[in-house]
């Protein structure tokens, strides 16, 4: 082989080791060519393509001839495009490497500084992120001290500037602003902080220079600082394992870090406002708390759904519902709530259903199907009035939900038998694709998309017997229907489920006989039949669902702490 002589088969040739530009081992393509031997003489050919010319001698198509003044021309360009491009990666190279030994350099200097605490200055007062009280602080101005004040935290936001360092601490209850200057950043633990590092800050506090922005309107001018835990970074920094439009499964297996992000954490402290302004209002009414068994033997809303576990050889369930032990609660306590979990063994994975979930559930003595829907419309309004009165978790609520709006009573108010021809007149069909007829079980894309239309709350209620639970109540007036209640949401759909109970002994044995239930183990709710029995009605409240609303959460899932739905069970 003529060394200067490389050549290229644009059919058959290889750019890659196996390759050498022989005429046995040709390569593919002429920049390759170039790449591996620069300013050498190059052949070419195409062993196998017919040449546009087809009526050329097959023959001369295995011919190698000089690479052609064009494809030379266009190579040669790509061939100096490649060369400045390796140029400059070559030099970036290098320059990353000085900075790499330089940081090095300046890092081991930095663990030669050394901090220490001014004792000439007061004695700091210890404060939450979130402590505004005028007795306890004061902000320093330009004229005026302001308190030496002591905080703990963790990084939630970093930002460096050439002499100062903005990091924003937070402690789950409040955010400040802190300012590290002077020999501060200049150590290593400042030189090398990662987001979610805990430390504890000692400085003034003061109030912003014009046209600053920052939490509560001050900032910590810090003086002395120490690391209490060093959160990992790089390529296990927190920002790369939870990424607010990452991988769905990937951000439900870090919940544990998620939880730290603004938006979850929020909807969780709306969480625990609600479920307070909750009990604040069944105080109000002077409903009393009990606390139903988790672990039962019986079913309340259909077997299959439950699920079963090996209680000491025994078969027994995790509950469904709390509501058959509220009704037995009625004589010795009057009208009672209960906020427990429930469980349903949902195979569906649907953006409503949990297999844990947190049921606010409530049994009322002595009342009338009317009276029932006014205190479910009470309790959902109340509640909302006294969540938003907390201007702190008003906040995070319309930071959440920007449109939320309280909703206006009363609520509108629709019989199933109305909405069915509803869902006709608007051509929205049931789950085989007919229009809807009376004894269907609306389901939820149904139900979600005339919810989304009406765009109210609705009660709907009177459904057919055959559809609801054994329990509920028939309507005097008209036997084909119960007295049960949907309280709907838009966006949402579903929140509430709720019924006048059959009071009457002989319709409760019927009832478990039309159902298929084994009334025996039933004895202790059949016996409230039995015991001064009185017309008495109750509901259940999905708080993740009612939460999903009102933050305006595309699913439940992000409504309680850690999920539990089909096939998840960690962390
Ligand atoms: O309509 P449900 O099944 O009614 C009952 O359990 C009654 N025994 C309650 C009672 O009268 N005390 O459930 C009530 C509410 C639903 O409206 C919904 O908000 C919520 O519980 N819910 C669920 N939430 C999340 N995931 C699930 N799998 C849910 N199933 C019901």
């Amino acid at each position: 082989m003529d060394t200067d002589t490389f050549y290229v088969d644009e059919d058959v040739g290889r750019d890659d080791d196996s390759a050498t530009g022989s005429e046995a081992a040709p390569y593919k393509s002429l920049l390759f060519a170039m790449v591996q031997h620069p300013k050498a003489t190059y052949k070419t050919r195409k062993s196998e393509t017919a040449p546009a010319d087809a009526s050329a001698d097959p023959a001369s198509r295995l011919e190698w001839k000089p690479a052609a003044k064009s494809a030379l021309k266009k190579a040669t360009n790509l061939y100096e495009q490649h060369r400045k491009k390796q140029a400059k990666a070559a030099e970036l190279a290098i320059r990353e490497q000085q900075e790499a030994e330089r940081r090095k350099r300046v890092l081991e200097e930095a663990k030669k500084v050394v901090i220490e605490e001014d004792p000439s200055l007061p004695a700091p007062v210890k404060i939450k992120l979130n402590t505004v009280d005028p007795a306890k602080i004061k902000l320093g101005t330009a004229d005026s001290k302001g308190t030496r004040v002591r905080v703990v935290g963790r990084v939630h936001h970093l930002r460096s500037q050439k002499d100062i360092i903005f990091i924003t601490l937070k402690d789950g209850k409040g955010l400040m602003q802190c300012l590290f200057s002077g020999n501060l950043i200049k150590t290593y633990a400042a030189m090398t902080l990662t987001l979610e590092t805990s430390l504890e800050i000692r400085g003034e506090l003061k109030s912003l220079p014009p046209g600053a922005h920052a939490p509560l309107d001050r900032e910590l001018h810090a003086d002395f600082f120490t690391v209490i835990g060093t959160a990992v970074g790089d390529k296990e920094a927190i920002t790369n394992k939870v990424q607010e439009d990452g991988d769905v499964q990937k951000l439900l297996d870090n919940r544990h870090l998620t939880l730290r992000g603004d938006i979850s954490s929020s909807v969780m402290k709306v969480r625990a406002a609600v479920e307070m302004a909750f009990i604040k209002t069944y105080e109000e009414v002077e409903f009393t708390k009990v606390s139903p068994p988790a672990m039962v033997q019986t079913q309340v809303e259909g077997g299959a759904t439950l699920f079963e576990f090996n209680y000491y050889g025994e078969k027994a369930y995790l509950t469904q519902s709390s509501q058959l032990y509220l009704e037995t609660c009625l004589p010795g306590l009057g009208d009672v709530y209960c906020i427990e979990k429930s469980f349903r063994a949902e195979k569906s994975l649907t953006r409503r259903h949990l297999s844990e979930y947190t049921h606010v559930e409530a049994e009322l003595d002595f009342i009338t199907f009317d009276d029932l829907l006014n205190h479910i419309e009470h309790m959902v309004c109340r509640v909302i009035e006294i969540t938003l009165s907390d201007p702190v978790v008003a906040k995070y609520i319309y930071d959440l939900n920007p449109d939320f709006k309280p909703p206006s009573r009363p609520f509108k108010r629709m019989k199933y038998s109305e909405a069915i021809t509803w869902l006709v007149e608007h051509e929205i069909p049931n789950e085989e694709g007919k229009p809807h007829t009376f004894g269907d079980d609306i389901a939820e894309a149904a139900e979600r998309r005339m919810t989304d239309i009406l765009n109210v709350p609705i009660f709907l209620t009177h459904f057919p017997t055959e559809i609801k639970a054994f329990y509920m109540q028939k309507d005097p007036s008209d036997p084909r229907v119960t007295e049960s209640v949907d309280v709907l949401m838009p966006g949402v759909g579903e929140i509430v489920g709720g019924s006048m109970r059959i009071w009457d002994y002989e319709e409760l044995i019927a009832a478990y006989k039309r159902e298929g239930i084994d009334p025996e183990p039933y004895y202790w709710y059949t016996d409230q039949r039995r015991y001064g029995t009185t017309p008495h009605g109750g509901y259940g409240l999905g708080l993740e669902r009612f939460l999903a609303w009102m933050c305006g959460r595309w699913t439940v899932r992000e409504c309680c702490l850690y999920p539990r739905f089909a096939y998840r069970c960690k962390p």
